[in-house]
Order: C-alpha cells, then structure tokens, then sequence
C-alpha cells in the first residue's frame, strides 16, 4: 500500500498557520484539519471560515468532530476540503449513506472516522462505499495523547477485510507508534505533536514516512 503522511496543524502555530503549513507541505501528501464542535468532544477548533483561508499545495484532510456533520458536510467542501471524515457515532446509517453520495458528488473524498471503542459493525452497511477509514488511535478532542495499542486488532481486521482501502490512523503516531500501525495494516499517518513540536519538521515527516514503509507487510 501506498503511504501517506498528514501533518495535523492542530498542533502547529495558528499566528503563523499559512507559514507553518508551507515548512512541511512539500514532504508531506496530506494536510490534516481538525474541525471541533465542543459537543461531540470537548473541544472547540476552527470552522470553514478558518478552512478557506488555509493555503495549502496539498489536500486537506478535514476530520470533522462534530454533531450533525450532514448538516456542515457541505460547507466545508466549499471551504477547500479534498476529503471529508465524519464520525460512525453521530449518524445512522442512511444518514451515513446520503451524506457520502452527496459529499462525492461534490468532487470530495467521503472517509468515516471510528473512536477507539468502537467496532467495524458500526460501519458495515456502508463500508464499501467511502474512500477511507479512519481509525481513531486516542479519543478525540486534543492533540499530544498517548496512542491506544488495543485499537491494533481491529486495524488488522480492517485490513484483512479492505486490502485495498486507504486506513488512516489519528492520535499519539509518532516515530515509534507508526511501527505498530504500519505493520497492524494502517498506510495513511496523521500526526501532529510528532511533527509540529519538532524543530525539524521535513526531518520527522520523512522519518515517520521511512519507518511505516519499513515496517509494512
Ligand atoms: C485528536 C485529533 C488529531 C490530533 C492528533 O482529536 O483528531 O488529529 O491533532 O494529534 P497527535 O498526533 O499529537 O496525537
Ligand atoms: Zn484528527
């Protein structure tokens, strides 16, 4: 599989955000934006305001930690999104349905995102229909938590399932835990302490990017 880094900016410098996304864009193959709503985590970020006014060579990757993301789907594919991830836990699955026919016929890349505890049954009826799955290596909400080695298993199992399939991994990657979840089946990387509290930050990303294709199966 194909591997792709995306640095997460929640953990960059908002001041200098534009600044900061151009020091890694080059080395990297995704930008990651997290969008929370202090509802469904308990944490607030940026809205498409914030989105469109990013500049940014590659896609971004807007995660979307929000309640009723069908209702904001939209928006932020106008506001520059080439991907978006809603959450498994916040929609049924017609709802999940609709809102993926509606996000890729708006020229999009449709992903869902899974917390921790929660299984693939969540998302069977529609896993053959999105461009990605995202499984959440900490519980979302902030930047810099330790990565939950129990979700491994089920990165496995997701793998063995969709060998095809982009299987991102958010929360706690850095140059040690992208191992496990290379190896456990993952091939698409945020990460954003790893990288944005480093000095050097094209040295980590292509750090990061060395040890998943080493440790790959
Ligand atoms: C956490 C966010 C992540 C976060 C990851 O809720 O979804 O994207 O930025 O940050 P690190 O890599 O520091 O765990
Ligand atoms: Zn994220």
């Amino acid at each position: 599989m194909n591997v792709k880094i995306a640095p997460s900016i929640l953990s960059a410098d908002f001041g200098r955000i534009n600044e900061e996304i151009k020091e890694v864009e080059d080395v990297s193959d995704m930008i990651h934006v997290d969008v929370m709503d202090g509802h469904f985590v308990p944490n607030i970020t940026i809205g498409p305001v914030v989105v469109k006014a990013l500049e940014s060579k590659k896609p971004l990757d807007v995660h979307l930690m929000i309640k009723e993301p069908e209702k904001y789907a939209e928006v932020f594919v106008k506001a520059g999104a080439a991907s978006i991830t809603f959450h498994a836990e916040v929609v049924d699955s017609k709802a999940a349905k609709k809102m993926i026919k509606k996000i890729k016929a708006l020229g999009c890349r449709a992903a869902v995102a899974l917390n921790p505890d929660k299984s693939l049954e969540l998302i069977k009826d529609y896993v053959n229909d999105v461009d990605m799955v995202l499984l959440m290596t900490v519980f979302p909400g902030f930047g810099g938590q330790k990565f939950i080695e129990n979700v491994l298993p089920k990165i496995k199992e997701l793998r063995r399932m969709k060998p095809m399939l982009d299987i991102e991994v958010d929360g706690g990657i850095d140059r040690e835990t992208i191992k496990s979840a290379a190896k456990a089946g993952a091939n698409v990387f945020v990460a954003g302490n790893a990288v944005f509290k480093e000095k050097n930050r094209v040295k980590v990303i292509k750090e990061l990017r060395n040890n998943a294709l080493a440790w790959q199966k």
